[in-house]
């Protein structure tokens, strides 16, 4: 009787620690967040935009215009990293800080577009707006992510 319910116990133990476990996991994987940023750094700054970005998606999908437009606004008027990080960036970047500078305005002119278009309830042109803004954020990832995470590390 008693190794029964010892046996019971258990079961529900593992049961419930394994449920446990995979609700945390969904949560980092939702993040998707691996390490935190400290504050004024530029991976801060990223690590917001793809929250950002995710909920502005989920958004999308939903067809919630008013979360979208919040959302829009909240990457096009996104927080710039510490001084001390700009003059890094920029003192690296050299030359190329037009071209760095130029990616962000991207973004920043696509997340517009996609507010005056939830204003406008068109979620096709929120789409069109969508995919040129993530083209921003991967091609200065493609061209400028490791040059410049390897001067701010
Ligand atoms: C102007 C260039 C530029 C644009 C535009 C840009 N990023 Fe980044 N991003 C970077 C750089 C540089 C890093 C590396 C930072 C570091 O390692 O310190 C980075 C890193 C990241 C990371 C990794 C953060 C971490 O914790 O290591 C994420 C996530 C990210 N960006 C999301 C985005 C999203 C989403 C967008 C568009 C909405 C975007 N980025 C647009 C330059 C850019």
């Amino acid at each position: 009787m008693l190794t029964n319910k010892k046996r019971l116990l258990a079961t529900a133990l593992v049961i419930l620690t394994t449920a446990n476990y995979s609700i945390a996991n969904d949560t980092v994987q939702a993040n998707t967040v691996k390490v935190s940023a400290a504050e004024g750094s530029l991976k801060l700054v990223m690590q917001g935009l793809l929250k950002d970005t995710q909920a502005l998606t989920a958004a999308m999908l939903n067809e919630d215009f008013t979360l979208i437009a919040a959302k829009a606004k909240t990457i096009a008027d996104h927080p710039k990293p510490s001084m001390a990080t700009r003059m890094k960036i920029m003192e690296s970047m050299g030359s190329d800080m037009a071209k760095f500078k130029a990616n962000d305005n991207i973004v920043h002119s696509a997340a517009v577009e996609i507010m005056t278009n939830a204003e406008q309830k068109n979620i096709k042109g929120v789409g069109e707006n969508f995919k040129k803004m993530i083209d921003g954020c991967l091609s200065c990832h493609n061209t400028f992510k490791s040059r410049v995470s390897e001067v701010l590390k």
